[in-house]
């Protein structure tokens, strides 16, 4: 799905209510920024222009994840693959460790609701949990539901200019990997449009249904 169609959101749901781990290349990234480290340095501008890290970080940033203990029962890559050379790197991580890809899901919202989405995203900067002005805010407004917390933050990414330079990325180096994933029988087309709950169902109905 393109930036702001619900990936983080599901996937944290999917994480918490079925035990699988939940794999953002974006947080990790934002996690080493944070940390100060030489990958965070290097990924700091690329993120703020809204264009995608290069493939060899990202491919040994996840090929370190999915050999921890965590992943054994399962993961969700969110924001991964994002290039061909990324899905031709996971195609090879998984079968030299005996494990397939079951399901990719293909999100699909109007563009018109991304920036809006986008924009008005904020977390909670204690927990993590996310939100939406419009959308999702917090029960008791300033407080997250979550942890209590009461400090919110807002991605550096997340405005009007920079969503457009994430779409133009998302359109010419991501999208086509549709066709990849769907010519191998494993795309599952979910309507994003939908409320949060509804999407929610339709990803647990597509996971149940074809369960291997
Ligand atoms: P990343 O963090 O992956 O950002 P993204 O793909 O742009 O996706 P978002 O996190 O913006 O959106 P989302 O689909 O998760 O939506 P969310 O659930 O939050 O990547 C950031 C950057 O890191 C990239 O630009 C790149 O530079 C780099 N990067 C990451 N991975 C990389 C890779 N593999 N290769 C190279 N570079 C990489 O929802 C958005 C908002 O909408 C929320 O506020 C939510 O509450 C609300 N919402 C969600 N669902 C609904 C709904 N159904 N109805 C109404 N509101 C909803």
């Amino acid at each position: 799905g393109p930036p702001g169609a619900g990936k983080g959101t599901q996937a944290q749901r999917l994480q918490d209510e079925m035990g699988l781990k939940q794999l953002s290349t974006g947080d990790m990234l934002r996690a080493e920024v944070k940390s100060g480290s030489e990958l965070g340095r290097r990924a700091a501008g690329i993120m703020e222009r809204g264009e995608l890290v290069p493939d060899e970080l990202i491919i040994a940033l996840i090929e370190a994840r999915i050999s921890q203990p965590d992943c054994r029962h399962g993961f969700i890559l969110d924001g991964f693959p994002r290039t061909t050379a990324q899905a031709e790197a996971l195609d090879r991580m998984l079968s030299s460790r005996g494990l397939k890809l079951d399901h990719v899901i293909e999100m699909t919202v109007d563009e018109a609701a991304l920036t809006a989405r986008i924009t008005g995203r904020f977390s909670c900067a204690k927990c993590g949990a996310g939100y939406h002005d419009t959308f999702k805010p917090p029960a008791k407004p300033g407080v997250c539901d979550a942890c209590g917390g009461t400090e919110f933050t807002r991605r550096k990414d997340d405005n009007a200019e920079t969503v457009t330079a994430r779409l133009r990325a998302y359109h010419e180096q991501t999208a086509p990997l549709l066709p990849y994933y769907r010519a191998r029988g494993v795309l599952k087309k979910v309507d994003g449009m939908a409320a949060m709950d509804a999407v929610y169902s339709q990803i647990r109905e597509t996971l149940a249904a074809n369960r291997t």
